[in-house]
């Protein structure tokens, strides 16, 4: 077989049919284009691109920033598109407050563990459901209380909370419902994967999911239809 037979077959013919993976980066610039401003070779960044799991990328200026210098690189790596995920979970769409409380369900996540440190940031009073392998650490990443989900119930009627971010993706919306306050905020992040991306749980994004199509509420997001990515359903009750 020719190279590009091979090519052809596993990799596509004009450009790969897959991308490399990786989102995150962190590293520095080694060249910039002639109409870039505020970046120069040898600045240390972070940001989000593709193929990131390459040793050299092609960025846009607008998804990269300057790499706090207290951050090692792969320190920095680790931040971009759970912690944006999360901050649009917090602040975007839960509208967390001061005095807000708030259970996040998943908090030793990726996402999880930055929507805790997050929520702390804005003020909330904060509870966090991981496992029992995961307690202390979600306590020490500034959980107010922890919910071990291998022994106690989130909905045990004890709680009911303002804002609850649903990381996990597998319990009822009737179950979450228990724990949230008359017209209190879910916010479910992730969804179904879809090609190109991840389609989020929301009838308003054209792709209703398990979810949000067969229950009662009304979810809306500010996503426009089909180019969800990252959190999901923003969904009140009543209305
Ligand atoms: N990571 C990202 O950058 C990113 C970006 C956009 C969207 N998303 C989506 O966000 C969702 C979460 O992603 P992630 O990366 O944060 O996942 P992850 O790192 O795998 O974390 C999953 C979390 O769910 C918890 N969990 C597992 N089973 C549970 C249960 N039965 N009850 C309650 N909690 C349970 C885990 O707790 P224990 O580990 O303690 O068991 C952990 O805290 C996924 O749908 C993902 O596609 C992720």
């Amino acid at each position: 077989m020719t190279n590009s037979t091979i090519r052809a077959a596993g990799f596509g013919l004009r450009k790969p049919k897959r991308l490399n993976p990786g989102r995150n980066l962190a590293g520095t610039v080694d060249a910039v284009g002639t109409a870039v401003t505020g970046f120069e070779p040898g600045d240390e960044v972070f940001g989000i691109c593709d193929s990131s799991f390459a040793e050299y990328v092609r960025v846009r200026t607008d998804k990269l920033a300057t790499k706090p210098s207290n951050l090692s690189f792969d320190e920095a790596a680790a931040v971009p598109v759970s912690a944006l995920t999360a901050l649009q979970a917090v602040r975007d769409h839960g509208r967390v407050e001061a005095g807000h409380k708030v259970l996040i369900v998943g908090a030793s996540g990726g996402v999880g563990s930055f929507a805790v440190q997050i929520a702390k940031a804005f003020g909330a009073d904060v509870t966090g459901v991981c496992s029992t392998a995961n307690v202390d650490m979600v306590r020490g990443i500034g959980a107010d209380h922890v919910v071990d989900y291998t022994r106690d119930d989130i909905a045990d009627g004890r709680d009911r909370f303002d804002v609850i971010l649903d990381m996990a993706g597998n319990r009822r919306l009737s179950h979450l419902r228990r724990a949230l306050i008359p017209n209190g905020r879910l916010v479910i992040v992730g969804g179904e994967p879809v090609a190109g991306g991840w389609a989020v749980p929301t009838v308003s994004c054209g792709r209703p999911c398990s979810h949000c199509s067969s229950s009662r509420i009304r979810a809306r997001s500010s996503h426009a239809p089909g180019r969800c990515m990252g959190p999901g359903a923003l969904a009140t009750w009543p209305e």
